[in-house]
């Protein structure tokens, strides 16, 4: 399934063809060989028929009408680093609170297309028993999971780490399509610095990637497939243009070998940035340049969609990068350019909400605001103008 959409249709009518002429005799054949390809021409056929116009259409219906993504599928752990440092109770109804706040925003579905949750959150429900994704569902907007089992430290490549999660991955992919989720979320982490990344880190990452979407797309669930290169440390912007060229040609090289259908997949990568720390920081348009020619390079046109993660980035300053990249690219980019922020979109509803009820209304408030903001960054319509009004 590694076809552009022409080849899609040739592949399946040749399969079709395959199905009704050579079919009966190859089950007719006591030769094993036959015997094996039938049921690979079957299995094939099947997963065709079954998944690809489905996955198709659900990861363009992500990425249409100038929406993107609530990322807010923060592990246990991350959700309650954030709640400490405001001083938020590290509880499970602390979190159920928050999660709820986030997904009963009126009028988020204009603006967002897709939620992306955590385990812990897919089964939970509003106060009132309402499951959260029943409470998507109504407001239009897609459920996503996040699949992975986290980022551990690489063994024999200090300072690097390796995403987990396949064990098992084909039951929970079943389970969670059970309960409503149409995508889901890796996230490989590659870190930069003194010589780092490794091709060994690049590889394993890109790999498990490409495993864990084919598995997705073999389940019925659009694949979001995201590498990121962090924004922690001192190296320049070439550098991190250097490394996320390096990385994505890797991923889609593996996407390639597994055989995952790209129109049925989204692209969540990072914005090219200088490090943190590095003494070269850049204007707005210089990381868009930098960012959609990188992705020009390295990404085939055939990806449904493009949606960035913020990485860490001030939630204005996320707005206005992606604001310039469609403005800049506009006539050039074969895919929608969305996003797929967490802490872009959601921090100033945190930093607003801090655990007290009186404040609900205002976090709202806030989430809405950065949903727009970013819709109206999608159509290279956003203006620091917008963060007065
Ligand atoms: P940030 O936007 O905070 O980088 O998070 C995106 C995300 O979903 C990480 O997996």
């Amino acid at each position: 399934m590694r076809l552009s959409r022409d080849s899609h249709n040739q592949r399946r009518s040749e399969l079709d063809m395959a199905y009704r002429w050579l079919l009966p005799s190859a089950n007719m054949s006591w030769n094993p060989f036959a015997r094996s390809w039938r049921n690979n021409v079957q299995l094939e056929l099947e997963q065709y028929q079954m998944n690809a116009p489905k996955l198709i259409d659900t990861a363009r219906t992500l990425v249409a009408s100038d929406k993107g993504l609530l990322a807010m599928d923060e592990s246990n752990p991350t959700c309650n680093k954030r709640f400490a440092k405001l001083e938020i109770p590290q509880t499970v109804e602390a979190r159920r609170a928050y999660r709820e706040l986030l997904v009963t925003t009126r009028g988020l579905g204009e603006w967002i297309s897709g939620a992306i949750l955590y385990d812990e959150t897919i089964r939970q429900q509003k106060k009132d028993g309402t499951p959260f994704v029943k409470v998507l569902a109504d407001a239009g907007i897609f459920v996503g999971i996040k699949l992975d089992t986290g980022a551990k430290d690489m063994a024999g490549h200090a300072g690097e780490k390796i995403t987990e999660g396949l064990d098992g991955l084909r039951d929970r992919l079943a389970e969670y399509a059970r309960m409503g989720a149409s995508f889901a979320k890796w996230r490989a982490v590659i870190a930069v610095g003194d010589g780092i990344p490794s091709q060994a880190c690049i590889d394993a990452n890109a790999h498990a990637l490409a495993r864990y979407a084919g598995l997705c797309q073999e389940a019925g669930l659009v694949p979001i497939v995201e590498p990121e290169v962090l924004m922690d440390g001192a190296h320049t912007l070439e550098r991190c243009a250097e490394v996320t060229e390096q990385v994505l040609r890797t991923v889609f090289h593996q996407l390639y070998v597994q055989g995952v259908m790209l129109e049925g997949m989204i692209l969540k990568p990072n914005m090219v940035l200088p490090g943190l720390t590095c003494p070269r920081q850049v204007p707005v348009d210089e990381v868009a340049d930098a960012t959609v020619n990188c992705l020009l390079r390295a990404v085939p046109a055939a990806v449904a969609g493009i949606a960035f993660l913020s990485g860490g980035q001030s939630a204005e300053l996320a707005s206005a990068r992606l604001n310039a990249m469609n403005v800049r690219f506009k006539f050039r980019q074969p895919w929608a350019l969305a996003f797929s922020f967490a802490r872009a979109i959601q921090q100033p509803a945190l930093d607003i909400w801090q655990g007290k009820e009186a404040n609900v209304q205002a976090a709202q408030q806030a989430l809405y605001h950065r949903a727009r903001c970013n819709s109206a960054a999608r159509k290279g319509e956003y203006s620091a103008a917008m963060e007065c009004a």
